[in-house]
């Protein structure tokens, strides 16, 4: 173990921690006491914790128990879940042995009695494997594993400040992997890639943004199976809890994946919990959400050279491209060679060579050339005839050329074509049958014919009803097209809940509290029935559906019912008896957006920021990490509510679909969309979730600017506009009169800008131009830089 150096506050806070545990836990330890010995082949090769759910010993690495891992263990799971090990590099043979010394040392030897690990404090009287999976020794100072964790945290375990995770190399072997989560010193929480063998770190692929909060922050995972960041200031940022699943019932656990996503996990321990969730560990949070957007500067990305990365059940799998294939194909990673020889340079062998068309995969960086204003045509014989290009992408009348290896392969939309070179079908290279498949979600580009609608429009009240319907129709057909993926039974969910109207009648008094109303029907306060905490449930009764919809209603819930984001309002459930829709979702105690934002006191700076982000991840989990994609199609303030903590949460999404023709209501909803509204649906033109993300850059101007998209009394037409006077006011550099002077966000400068230059990147007129919001997420919380947005142009009257 390289890591043996214990720093201080490791030391501060393995004191912290004893003081807390060990009273209560003081009877139940199991002792090793000097002299005792664990051997890989026994007679004892392991030892339980008091209750049994861990046991530290040997662990065989491969069938044929040749190698073996001296590591702690969940003893009950199945498979058994290694959380620490001592020798991951060093895998010790049969003939080796772990003895807790007459001289008080905890010494593990190989078979030549070589020592190959020790923690090397002073001497012992005893050691005990905690019922926490921590394993203690009471030396003088104490050590415990807890302070030294190799790839998992447990709860009541902590990652102090310069102190790293690494994910395993692969899932049987435990060396250094490619992935680090570090909590490092100047404030930030970071994953990285990892350079092997040299183990230096590359640029990051996901930060929690706390850069510069001070150089004691630590990560910690507590006993109530909460995870969240301690700031220097003692600010806690929350990143996910496991509170529901209660202790009694379930084990749970942080891990650094081998793929690089550090991910929570439960695991059931009753039989009840067995039939419900499956006997096996179920994904609570993922982070990243979609590593496989998040490229590396250097280094092949997620996945190996020359293969792409698709997000399945939300894990990344590498796949090669056509004509290419595994260097190994037990470890993927390690990437795809192609099946064919290069076209040498020496001759002419153009005309021996193809372009292959490829949609929904990118190798987003490392271009060597780039031309302007060319044709397709040019494009490809440029390629065909360099015998060093090995892909070329084609856009918008520009060229760029791609040479092997083919780094950060990724699914997703170049917004153009990509090519890739392949031999000439040809009889000594043998084409694989199957053609690239790209993520069938990533690649509907429809295109929608509505002249023929807005022709005979009168004004532009008109106009924006026919968009509005239209808006809804479309939504409706885009997800009801889409490929429903198989139902995840790893993601927690479908617990949904079914309510008689009569409940719901006597939950909300008779429907007496109204609440709101909107395009949807009215929304009821109400309690939930049958809860004992009194749970608020907000209760929507949607407006009569159309005939075919109320078919559908149990799907379309059920999809709303899989989401699960903490920006995302919860449903709880719903109601479909006679001609009553309703839907009951959790009540949000702290109004919507506008009440926040444009109330008689200017929230502050910061809280504006969490809202930005949260919304930003609310929809970035919308569009790509659930199930089944969901546009939303009318994000507007008044649709993100705040929560008892004032967190963001993106209310009515997957509705659009459910109202489709329900037409005169949605048009009263509608109106005050206006400002809203991506250009594109005026247009004949592809419509994709960059709607979205332009309805969102609105509204980030609004969050920044704590004031209204119009306001016609602010005087000539580029100053009542907010898209426009934002633009101006970035152009000039005069951001502080987006934010009347706001002191804090001015101290903020860095961000400010980040913030203000992302939110015109969204309102892009040009859809290919905004960014999805995945890359909105990184760019806002500073793990990408964002580079200087053109001007977005959408002034003046819209042509048609
Ligand atoms: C563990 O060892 C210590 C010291 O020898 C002793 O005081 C304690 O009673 C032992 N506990 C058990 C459960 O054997
Ligand atoms: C671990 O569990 C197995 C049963 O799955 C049991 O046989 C074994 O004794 C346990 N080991 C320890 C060290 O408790
Ligand atoms: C397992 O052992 C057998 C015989 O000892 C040997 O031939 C084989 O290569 C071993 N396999 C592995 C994976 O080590
Ligand atoms: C694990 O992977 C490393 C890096 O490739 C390799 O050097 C080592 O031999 C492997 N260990 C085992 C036990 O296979
Ligand atoms: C660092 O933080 C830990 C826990 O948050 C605290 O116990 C410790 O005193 C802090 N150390 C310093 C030097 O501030
Ligand atoms: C864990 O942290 C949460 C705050 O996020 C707190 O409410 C809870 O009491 C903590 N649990 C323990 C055991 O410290
Ligand atoms: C984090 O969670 C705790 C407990 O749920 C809550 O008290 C606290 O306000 C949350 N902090 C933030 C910044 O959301
Ligand atoms: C097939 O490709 C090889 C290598 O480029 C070439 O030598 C051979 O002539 C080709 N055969 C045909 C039928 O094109
Ligand atoms: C992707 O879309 C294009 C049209 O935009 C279509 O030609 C192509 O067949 C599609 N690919 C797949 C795999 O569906």
């Amino acid at each position: 173990m390289a890591s043996l150096v214990i720093s201080h506050h490791f030391i501060l806070f393995s004191l912290f921690l004893l003081t807390c545990t060990l009273p209560a836990t003081a009877q139940t330890y199991a002792n090793l006491t000097q002299g005792t010995t664990l051997t890989p082949l026994g007679p004892t090769t392991s030892w339980p914790s008091p209750s049994g759910d861990f046991a530290f010993g040997f662990r065989p690495l491969d069938s044929n128990a040749s190698l073996f891992l001296l590591a702690i263990w969940f003893n009950s799971t199945n498979p058994q879940t290694i959380v620490w090990f001592a020798n991951g590099d060093n895998p010790v043979q049969a003939g080796s042995k772990l003895e807790l010394t007459s001289d008080g040392q905890l010494s593990l030897t190989d078979q030549t009695g070589n020592e190959i690990w020790n923690p090397g404090v002073g001497s012992a009287p005893y050691a005990a494997l905690l019922d926490t999976g921590n394993l203690i020794l009471f030396s003088s100072p104490i050590w415990q594993s807890f302070s030294l964790p190799t790839d998992t945290l447990l709860p009541g375990q902590v990652l102090t400040p310069g102190s790293n995770l690494f994910s395993r190399f692969m899932d049987s072997n435990f060396s250094t992997g490619r992935f680090a989560l570090a909590a490092q010193t100047d404030g930030n929480l970071v994953l990285y890639p990892v350079a092997l063998p040299a183990r230096n770190f590359y640029h990051a692929y996901w930060a929690l943004g706390t850069m510069g909060s001070g150089s004691n922050s630590t990560l910690v995972f507590n006993m109530s199976g909460d995870l969240y960041y301690v700031l220097s200031n003692g600010n806690q940022m929350n990143i996910t809890s496991t509170r529901t699943y209660s202790m009694e019932d379930f084990y749970r656990r942080a891990t650094l994946d081998v793929d690089g996503v550090f991910t929570v996990y439960i695991y059931p321990k009753t039989e009840s919990g067995k039939a419900r969730w499956g006997d096996k560990w179920s994904v609570v949070t993922n982070i990243p959400t979609d590593i496989c957007t998040r490229p590396t500067d250097f280094g092949s990305g997620v996945c190996g050279f020359n293969s792409f990365c698709v997000l399945e059940n939300q894990r990344p799998d590498c796949r090669c491209p056509l004509s290419y294939s595994f260097m190994d194909s037990t470890m993927k990673f390690k990437g795809c060679k192609p099946d064919f020889e290069a076209q040498t340079c020496e001759i002419d062998e153009s005309d021996s060579f193809e372009l292959e068309t490829v949609y929904g995969v990118d190798w987003p960086n490392g271009d060597y050339e780039h031309y302007m204003q060319v044709a397709e045509e040019n494009c490809r014989s440029l390629c065909l005839s360099d015998c060093l290009c090995d892909v070329a992408v084609f856009r918008g009348g520009e060229c760029w050329k791609k040479k092997l290896p083919l780094s950060n392969g990724m699914t997703g939309n170049v917004g153009g074509k990509l090519f890739i070179k392949v031999p000439k079908d040809n009889s000594s290279f043998p084409r694989p049958p199957t053609t690239i498949i790209a993520m069938e979600r990533k690649n509907r580009s429809t295109l929608i014919p509505v002249e023929s609608l807005l022709l005979g429009g009168s004004g532009f009240l008109n106009l924006i009803l026919i968009t509005a319907i239209f808006a809804i129709v479309y939504c409706y057909h885009k997800n009801r097209s889409m490929k429903k993926l198989d139902q995840d039974t790893t993601m927690l969910g479908l617990n949904l809940r079914i309510f008689s109207y009569k409940e719901l009648e006597e939950a909300t008094k008779g429907f007496s509290e109204e609440v709101g109303s909107g395009s949807f029907g009215a929304v009821y306060k109400g309690l939930l029935p049958g809860s004992e905490s009194a749970t608020s449930i907000a209760v929507k009764k949607l407006h009569r559906l159309h005939e075919d919809r109320e078919k559908e209603f149990t799907n379309e819930v059920r999809s709303i019912g899989q989401t699960h984001h903490r920006n995302l309002v919860r449903l709880f459930g719903f109601c479909n008896e006679g001609t009553h829709r309703i839907l009951v979702y959790e009540y949000m105690c702290n109004g919507s957006l506008p009440s926040f934002l444009f109330g008689s006191e200017r929230p502050s700076w910061n809280k504006r920021v969490q809202v930005a982000m949260g919304i930003a991840k609310g929809l970035a989990y919308l569009h790509d990490e659930c199930a089944t994609q969901i546009i939303h199609c009318d994000i507007k303030p008044q649709n993100i509510l705040l929560d008892e903590n004032l967190i963001a949460r993106i209310s009515d999404f997957g509705l659009a679909k459910l109202l489709r023709t329900d037409q005169s209501r949605t048009s009263t909803g509608i109106r005050g969309t206006r400002g809203y509204v991506a250009p594109e649906w005026f247009r004949n033109t592809v419509i994709t979730a960059k709607v979205d993300v332009y309805s969102f850059g609105v509204m980030l101007l609004e969050i920044i600017c704590c004031r209204k998209n119009v306001e016609a009394e602010a005087g000539d037409e580029d100053r009542a506009v907010l898209t426009f006077w934002a633009y101006d006011c970035y152009r000039e550099g005069s951001l502080d009169l987006l934010v009347g002077n706001d002191e804090e966000a001015m101290a903020d400068m860095r961000m400010l800008e980040t913030f203000v230059k992302v939110a015109i990147w969204c309102i892009q007129e040009e859809p290919s131009l905004r960014p999805s919001m995945k890359k909105v997420n990184q760019m806002l919380e500073g793990a990408v830089v964002v580079s200087i947005p053109p001007d977005p142009s959408s002034r003046g009257p819209i042509s048609f």
